[in-house]
């Protein structure tokens, strides 16, 4: 699947972050990307001149909000990196609306999402990617109902293949779970609560991470990912500054 010239592929929460540097890249690899946020968002010119990126403005947390999209696009890959930046606070700290903002924005999102992509269907050969979080694997004690949050969006990525193996589909949907990226939305605050938690500088706490993982990164990672013959896609994938590691 190296030409993606014929591969429409939407990123739902591409107006900055992680969705961002991933339509960035898959535009430069010459697919036709529809970016969806809430907010409106310039967009460089592809290099190579390849590709494209159609913005569009829509709460992809409308329960309408899919079929429009894929009605109107008919893509193959649909990404899903939108997410809600959690309230970083103690558990005590916390309301139920605080708590709860992640399952009503990403488990919300997932589940419209996954729900039509079955209902519609893609095309045999779809690729679906949910973007869930490393933070699943550990927990995230400073981040409310984060982790159980991204736990609901793997389970239901799982829930969506067994449907469309069930039915025959040909749709291969995977999750990644990405650890911290500190110069995006979700990753910023997390990294500085937990360094502060840890009394150390964010610098600090920062250097032992490891490779630090961006957006470009995020977006060669899964290029490659949709590049890879799906009958070898895992189920799931830690993503790092490293790059994509299958999780058994
Ligand atoms: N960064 C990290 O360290 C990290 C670690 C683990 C997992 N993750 C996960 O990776 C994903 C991306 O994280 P990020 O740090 O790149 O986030 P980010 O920088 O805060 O960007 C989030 C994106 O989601 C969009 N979005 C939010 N709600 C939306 C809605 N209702 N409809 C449409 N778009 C919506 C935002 O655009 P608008 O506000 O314009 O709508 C924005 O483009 C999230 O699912 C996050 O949980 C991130």
């Amino acid at each position: 699947m190296s030409d993606m010239s014929g591969r429409t592929t939407v990123v739902v929460g591409a107006s900055r972050g992680l969705g961002r540097g991933i339509a960035v890249a898959f535009a430069e690899a010459g697919a036709p990307v529809v970016a969806v946020a809430r907010t409106r968002t310039d967009f460089p010119e592809p290099a190579n001149g390849a590709g494209t990126i159609q913005p569009e403005v829509v709460d992809a947390g409308e329960a309408t909000a899919p079929a429009a999209i894929i009605d109107r696009y008919t893509p193959e890959t649909i990404i899903l990196a939108a997410g809600a930046s959690p309230h970083m606070r103690p558990l005590q700290e916390q309301t139920w609306e605080t708590f709860s903002a992640t399952w009503e924005t990403d488990v919300r999102i997932t589940f419209h999402w996954l729900r039509e992509v079955l209902l519609k269907p893609l095309r045999p050969g779809s690729r679906v990617i949910v973007f869930s979080s490393g933070a699943v694997l550990g927990g995230s004690p400073l981040s409310g109902g984060y982790a159980g949050a991204k736990a609901t969006q793997r389970y239901i990525t799982g829930y969506a293949q067994d449907e469309a193996n069930r039915a025959g589909l040909g749709i291969t949907f995977t999750t990644v779970l990405p650890r911290f990226a500190p110069m995006t939305g979700v990753g910023e605050p997390a990294v500085r609560a937990y360094a502060a938690r840890a009394g150390k500088s964010v610098d600090d706490f920062v250097s032992q991470i490891g490779p630090l993982l961006t957006p470009e990164l995020a977006g060669t990672a899964l290029v490659d990912l949709v590049r890879t013959d799906a009958s070898t896609v895992a189920p799931g994938y830690l993503l790092s500054g490293a790059g994509l590691q299958k999780l058994s």
